[in-house]
């Protein structure tokens, strides 16, 4: 059996709580013998910053270099408002991300038939809606320098972020979207404001030559990023894989999350580089959701994003798509029947809390069995 390194930091707010259901979820692929673990847990985001006044650790870092995969919660709250920049919770993250080079943030929607009542949208426009988007991770204005704010002296202040695309990143995020389009329904869409942006004119070039040189057969299609997000509420179902840079991947993937009933479902993973050699990558998982702390430790928290963000894990890192597919499978039953938590309410259905959700989904993962 493989044994694989896995780090959980489930960091602040609802991190923990999901966490713990992952945690039982990993449990049982242990008991049912498709895989071993062996886990670490430590601290990222508010708390880190609690325990060693920094958003996460360098001992920590060295722990998340050294694993197989990152199973990441989520960080932040009311409480840190009032740190200090550098070491604000999510400080943690955004380290994680660039010190192990995860420029490929991929997020799929799915919207569950049982929850297209559930969306802030028709049902005719979610129900089946099934798309990717794929957010450049490391780069573009998150990261670029000049970032500062400056005192003019005449009471006046600047602030500065800086957008920047070298050609090689626009290449690896687009080879990216057009492999995963392959798999899928053959069709990419690049998102940039090209009209506004000189890098968007340049992601527009890369991603064009890209694709002629490397993957002619994929249909590509180009939007400008502001048109793309009407889009996305107003016929989401003409997407496959969305294709964006870091900023408008933030903003695009949290309206695609309410097509599908509730941010509380959308899971995430951000891929490295495959080596060359180990023809392993880096990999970290998370959901889409924040630490959410005005229901935090109520037991109310929709467990399936995190769960969802370990079927990303089995499927990316471990080789496990199968039983990536059980939990998926279990997903949509337990939707089915009728369970809700508190965020995704609908009428003629049963609410319940974060528990009993991961219990609906364990029992059912068990009878697939
Ligand atoms: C996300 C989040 C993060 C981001 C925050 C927590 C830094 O919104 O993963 O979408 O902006 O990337
Ligand atoms: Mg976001």
């Amino acid at each position: 059996m493989a044994r694989f390194k896995l780090l959980l930091l489930p960091g602040d707010g609802i991190g923990p709580e999901v966490m713990g259901e992952a945690m039982r979820v990993l449990a049982w692929i242990e008991k049912r013998g498709f895989a071993s673990f062996a886990i670490e847990e430590d601290l990222v985001g508010g708390c880190a910053y609690d325990a060693h006044g920094k958003a996460i650790s360098e001992a920590t870092m060295q722990k998340a270099l050294a694993a197989d995969a990152v199973l990441f919660g989520a960080v932040g709250g009311p409480k840190w408002d009032k740190v200090p920049y550098e070491v604000r919770p999510e400080a943690g993250l955004l380290r994680l991300r660039k010190d192990l080079g995860l420029f490929a943030n991929i997020r799929p929607a799915i919207c569950y038939p049982a929850l297209a009542d559930a969306s802030s949208l028709k049902r005719e426009l979610v129900e089946g809606l099934d798309i990717v988007i794929v957010r450049e991770l490391t780069g573009g204005v998150y990261f670029g320098e000049p970032k500062t704010i400056t005192d003019l002296g005449n009471g006046q202040k600047r602030a500065i972020d800086t957008q920047v695309y070298d050609t090689y990143e626009i290449e690896r995020i687009a080879r990216v979207a057009f492999e995963l389009a392959k798999k899928r329904r053959n069709k990419v869409t690049s998102m940039e404001k090209r009209n506004v942006m000189k890098t968007g004119v340049l992601w527009h070039e890369v991603v064009s030559q890209v694709h002629q040189r490397e993957y002619k057969d994929v249909e590509l299609e180009h939007m400008l990023a502001d048109a793309g997000g009407m889009q996305l509420v107003r016929a989401p179902k003409q997407f496959d894989v969305i294709v964006t840079d870091n900023l408008f991947g933030d903003m695009l993937s949290d309206v695609a999350a309410m097509l599908t009933g509730s941010l509380g479902m959308l899971p995430s993973a951000s891929l490295g580089e495959v080596d060359a050699k180990t023809k392993k990558r880096r990999a970290l998982y998370e959901p889409v959701h924040g630490s959410a702390p005005d229901i935090a430790g109520k037991g109310l928290a929709n467990p399936i994003a995190m769960i969802g963000s370990l079927g990303m894990a089995l499927r990316y890192s471990f080789g496990l798509g199968d039983v990536a597919d059980k939990i998926e499978q279990a997903v949509a039953t337990v939707l089915a029947a009728g369970l809700r938590t508190a965020d995704l309410r609908g009428s003629g259905t049963k609410t319940v809390g974060t528990r009993e959700m991961s219990d609906a989904i364990l029992a059912e993962l068990e009878r697939l069995q």
